[in-house]
C-alpha cells in the first residue's frame, strides 16, 4: 500500500490549566488525548462521537488553527506539527475546510462573487483572471449557474448555501476537504443531493475527506473508515462495514443502538444512559467506564490503547472484556 496522505501520531491538546498573568486558572480540559490515524489519498474517513468529544478540535488541528501540545500531523511525507498557527496553516494548504454553517460562514453584505474573490485573494491567488476562471469552474462544478455570483447569501436556499460552501473550498483547489456536520439543518431530500454531489466532486477532483457528523447514517452512506471519538480519544476504528456490521466497542454498539434507522429489531434499542462526564473531570483510566455495562475494576487503572481485533479493525477495549463484547449490538440495551 502506498503511503498514507495524512499520518497523524498521538496528538494531544488541553486547553485551560495554568491562568496567564491577568487571567484566573480554567479548569484543564483535555480535548484531544493521543490520537492516532492515518489518512489515505482518495478515502473518505469519518469521525463520529457525541458533542464535545473533540472533533472540531481534531479538525482545527488538522487545519493549523490551533496549536497542537504534543504529537505529530505529518501530510505526504512532510512533518506540519510543532509550528506556529500561521507557518502551519501555509504548509497546510492542500487541507481545507467547509464549515458546518455555511450560511453563518458567509458575509451578510457581500456577494458571492465578492466572497469567492476574497477567499481566493487571501489564499494568494493575487491574478483576478484566475480567480474568474476558477469561480466559473468550481459554480459549474456544484451545479450553480454563473449568475449566482451577483446573489447575497439571503438570497440563497439551504442547499444552494452548501454549494456554495463547496465551490468557496473548492476554488482553492485542496487536496482534502474536512466537511464538518455537512448536512445538519437540511431537509433529507436535500441532505440526498448535497451527499450526492460531495461524491461526485471526489470523483472529479481526486478528493480525500475527513466527513465529521454525529449522524451515522450520513456516515454509513459516505465513509470507508470511520473513526469513532469518545471524550478525546478514539475508541474504535475501522471499515464502515467491519464497525457497523460488527461493533465491538461497548460505546460503538450503545451509538449504533441508539441510531433507530440503523437497526431491524427497534424494540431493543435503548439510549445511552446519562451524559457524558464533565470534560473537566474524565473518569481514570477508561473514560467511558462511568456509562459502560461491562465495566470492571481493572477499567479504573490504566487508558486502553487501540488493538487490531481483526484485520484493520482496531477497539481500545481489554481483552478480558471483548470476550463480553461479543454478542450483538442489541446486547447494549441494558445501557
Ligand atoms: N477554545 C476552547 N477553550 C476551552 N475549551 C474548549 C475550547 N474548544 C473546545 N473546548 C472543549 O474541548 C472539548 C471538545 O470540544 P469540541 O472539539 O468542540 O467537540 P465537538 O466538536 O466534538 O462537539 C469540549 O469539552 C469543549 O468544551
Ligand atoms: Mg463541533
Amino acid at each position: 500500500m502506498t503511503a498514507p496522505l495524512l499520518q497523524v501520531r498521538n496528538l494531544a491538546k488541553t486547553f485551560g490549566g495554568t491562568g496567564g498573568f491577568f487571567s484566573r486558572a480554567q479548569p484543564l480540559v483535555s480535548a484531544i488525548d493521543n490520537v492516532s490515524f492515518d489518512l489515505h489519498d482518495g478515502e473518505v474517513l469519518g469521525i463520529v462521537g457525541e458533542s464535545g468529544c473533540g472533533k472540531s478540535t481534531l479538525a482545527k488541528l488538522l487545519l493549523g488553527l490551533l496549536r497542537e501540545n504534543d504529537g505529530s500531523i505529518t501530510l505526504d511525507g512532510r512533518q506540519v506539527s510543532g509550528l506556529p498557527p500561521r507557518e502551519a496553516r501555509r504548509l497546510r494548504s492542500d487541507v481545507q475546510y467547509v464549515h458546518q454553517d455555511p450560511g453563518a460562514a458567509l458575509d451578510p453584505w457581500w456577494r458571492v462573487g465578492n466572497t469567492l474573490h476574497e477567499t481566493m485573494r487571501i489564499h494568494g491567488i493575487s491574478d483576478a483572471k484566475e480567480r474568474e476562471t476558477r469561480i466559473s469552474e468550481v459554480l459549474e462544478a456544484v451545479g450553480l449557474s454563473g449568475d449566482f455570483v451577483n446573489r447575497y447569501p439571503h438570497e440563497l436556499s439551504g442547499g444552494q448555501q452548501r454549494r456554495i460552501g463547496l465551490a468557496r473550498t473548492l476554488a482553492l483547489r485542496p487536496r482534502i476537504i474536512l466537511l464538518d456536520e455537512p448536512t445538519s439543518g437540511l431537509d433529507l431530500s436535500v441532505q440526498a443531493t448535497v451527499l450526492r454531489l460531495m461524491n461526485d466532486l471526489r470523483e472529479r477532483y481526486k478528493l480525500t475527506y475527513i466527513l465529521i457528523s454525529h449522524d451515522l447514517s450520513v456516515v454509513h452512506r459516505m465513509c470507508d473508515r470511520i473513526a469513532v471519538m469518545y471524550l478525546g480519544r478514539i475508541v474504535e476504528l475501522g471499515e464502515t462495514e467491519a464497525v457497523f456490521g460488527s461493533p465491538a466497542h461497548p460505546y460503538t454498539k450503545a451509538l449504533i443502538g441508539s441510531a433507530p434507522k440503523l437497526v431491524r429489531d427497534d424494540t431493543s434499542v435503548e439510549l445511552i444512559q446519562g451524559d457524558p462526564p464533565d470534560a473537566t473531570n474524565i473518569p481514570s483510566g477508561c473514560a467511558f467506564r462511568s456509562r459502560c455495562p461491562l465495566a470492571i475494576d481493572s477499567c479504573a487503572a490504566t487508558k486502553p490503547e487501540l488493538e487490531e481485533i481483526s484485520a484493520s479493525h482496531r477497539i481500545a477495549c481489554p481483552p478480558e472484556l471483548r470476550r463480553l463484547t461479543n454478542g450483538p449490538a442489541a446486547s447494549v440495551s441494558s445501557l
